[in-house]
C-alpha cells in the first residue's frame, strides 16, 4: 500500500485554525492574568477575560472534529531517518499536546463555573454549567489551569522548534506534510 505523505487539506486547515485560536487564547489569558488587575484596570480586565473565554471554548468543538478526522484519515508516517527513540518522543509530544487541548478548556470552564461565571462561546451562547459556584473547586482548578497553561507554553515552543529542525536541519518532509499537498491529492 502506498505510504501517506501529506496530511489532508482539512487536517491542515484544522491544525492552522486551532493553532491560531489556541495561541491567541494563550496570549490573551497570559496578558490578563499577569498584566491586568481589577484594582487598576477595572472592567477592562473583565472584558479581556470574557474575550479569552469566548475564543478558547471553540477549541472544544474543533477538537471533536479534529479527533474524528484523525481517526478516519491516516497521518503520514515519520521519516525512517528518525531513530525509534525520536519517533517515540515525537508521538509522546503529540499526545501531550492533544491532552492539553482537552485539559486547558476543561479546567478553564471549571474555573469559571466554580466562580459562578459562565463559559461563553463566540459571544453566541454559554456552555451548560456542569457545576455550580464552589470555592473548593476553584482552589484546585485555578492553579491547575495556570500550571497547565505554562506547561503547554513550553510544549508549544518545543513543537515549533522540532518542526523547524525537521525542515532546516534534517531537511525531511515533516513540516511540508502539514503545509503542502502532493499534486494528485485533494481533500
Ligand atoms: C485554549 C485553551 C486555553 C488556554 C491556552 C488558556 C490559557 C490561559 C492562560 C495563559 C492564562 C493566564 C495564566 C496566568 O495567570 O499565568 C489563563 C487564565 C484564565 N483562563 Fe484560560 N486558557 C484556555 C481556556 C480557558 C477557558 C475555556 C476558560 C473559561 C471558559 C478560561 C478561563 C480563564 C480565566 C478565568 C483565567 C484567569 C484570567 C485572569 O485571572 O486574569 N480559559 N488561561
Amino acid at each position: 500500500m502506498e505510504k501517506v505523505q501529506y496530511y489532508t487539506r482539512t487536517a491542515q486547515w484544522l491544525h492552522l485554525i486551532m493553532a491560531v485560536i489556541f495561541i491567541a487564547a494563550w496570549l490573551i489569558g497570559f496578558y490578563s492574568g499577569n498584566f491586568l488587575s481589577y484594582e487598576v484596570d477595572g472592567s477592562f480586565k473583565g472584558d479581556v477575560i470574557t474575550l479569552h473565554k469566548n475564543i478558547a471554548t471553540t477549541i472544544i468543538f474543533l477538537l471533536v472534529v479534529r479527533i474524528f478526522w484523525r481517526y478516519t484519515h491516516p497521518a503520514p508516517e515519520l521519516p525512517d531517518t528518525m531513530s525509534p527513540r525520536m519517533k517515540t518522543l515525537a508521538h509522546a509530544g503529540h499526545l501531550a499536546l492533544y491532552f492539553m487541548l482537552i485539559a486547558l478548556p476543561v479546567t478553564g470552564c471549571l474555573y469559571s463555573w466554580s466562580l459562578g461565571y459562565p463559559a461563553p462561546v463566540l459571544y453566541l451562547f454559554n456552555l451548560p454549567a456542569l457545576i455550580s459556584e464552589n470555592p473548593a473547586v476553584t482552589a484546585i482548578v485555578k492553579p491547575l489551569h495556570i500550571w497547565l497553561s505554562w506547561a503547554v507554553g513550553l510544549l508549544l515552543v518545543g513543537h515549533i522548534f522540532a518542526a523547524l529542525k525537521h525542515h532546516f536541519i534534517d531537511k525531511d518532509h515533516v513540516l511540508n506534510s502539514m503545509t503542502r499537498q502532493s499534486k494528485s491529492s485533494k481533500k
